[in-house]
């Protein structure tokens, strides 16, 4: 039995704010939370979800302040409201225990979300069941890199989202990415609040990055990263895969940054792969 159709939106109020997310597969199947990156949304996964196993229940949120969800409390008009990437974790703890997944489950995060599946392993490792690091890094930034995150925070916070949009829209994807795609994700990515996306900004430049988090993890882990990703590039991949004991890296040919969007087929069946190795509904503990 199907437990939602994609569309089938849900929202509930987490840490005081109403938080949207998606479900897709059987209630009692295999809990897989799907953690977006920046800008973005849930929408993140649609494409992929079609060929992602039967006995997933995936668990899509839109993370606070993007898409459909809530952002933090503005405190001040034009300044972006405090928020870090640990409230992220926290966020989505809390989504799972209200969805009744107390259990571990299966992490799944791109970019900005592959640093939020990082800080949730490391508030929560006994939660996660396995983990998929997807188009991700565990480097901290440098300090040249903190400081454009916060010019761009500025410039979005008077100018607009579309700031970030234009700007990322010409690198999330790889080289053969027609021009409808990278417009769909521009339009996207230039609809989501400006203080959001300069807060998420915020976050990410305060983050101090994981490093000391992947000797940590010995859930069955694997990473994918697009050949052609020029956000998180192969050797970022590789870097993770040498400080995690158990990881697998795979390397999707023909994407860029957007590996579930550029190849939803591969990405899937990565996934397939690797659930079916590792974690599959018959084998998850359930109560
Ligand atoms: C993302 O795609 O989530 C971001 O580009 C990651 C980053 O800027 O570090």
């Amino acid at each position: 039995m199907r437990l939602q159709s994609y569309d089938g939106r849900m929202r509930m109020t987490i840490n005081g704010v109403q938080l949207h997310y998606r479900e897709h597969g059987p209630a009692d199947g295999l809990p897989v939370l799907l953690i977006h990156g920046f800008p973005l949304c849930g929408d993140l996964w649609r494409d992929c979800l079609a060929s992602v196993r039967e006995d997933v229940r995936a668990i899509m949120p839109d993370l606070r302040g993007f898409g459909s969800s809530q952002a933090s409390p503005v405190v001040e008009p034009g300044v972006a409201p405090p928020l870090s990437i640990a409230q992220f974790a926290d966020d989505l703890f809390l989504l799972l225990e209200h969805l009744g997944e107390s259990q571990p489950v299966v992490v799944v995060g791109h970019s900005m979300g592959g640093y939020v599946a990082l800080e949730f392993h490391r508030r929560f490792a006994s939660r996660v069941r396995a983990m998929a690091l997807v188009d991700t890094r565990a480097q901290p930034d440098a300090p040249q890199k903190i400081a454009e995150r916060h010019a761009t925070a500025a410039r979005v916070l008077a100018a607009g989202s579309e700031v970030v949009a234009n700007a990322m829209a010409e690198k999330l994807f790889g080289p053969d990415e027609p021009r409808e795609l990278r417009e769909r994700w521009r339009v996207i990515m230039a609809a989501q609040a400006p203080e959001s996306v300069a807060a998420a900004l915020y976050a990410m430049a305060g983050r101090g990055g994981y490093l000391d988090v992947l000797p940590t993890m010995f859930c069955p882990s694997l990473i994918i990263v697009g050949e052609h990703d020029a956000i998180t590039p192969v050797a970022d991949a590789e870097l993770m895969q040498r400080s995690i004991l158990t990881a697998k890296l795979r390397v999707i040919p023909a994407a860029g940054h957007m590996t579930p969007v550029e190849q939803p087929q591969a990405f899937a069946d990565a996934l397939n792969e690797f659930l079916e190795a590792h974690a599959t509904a018959a084998t998850a503990h359930r109560p």
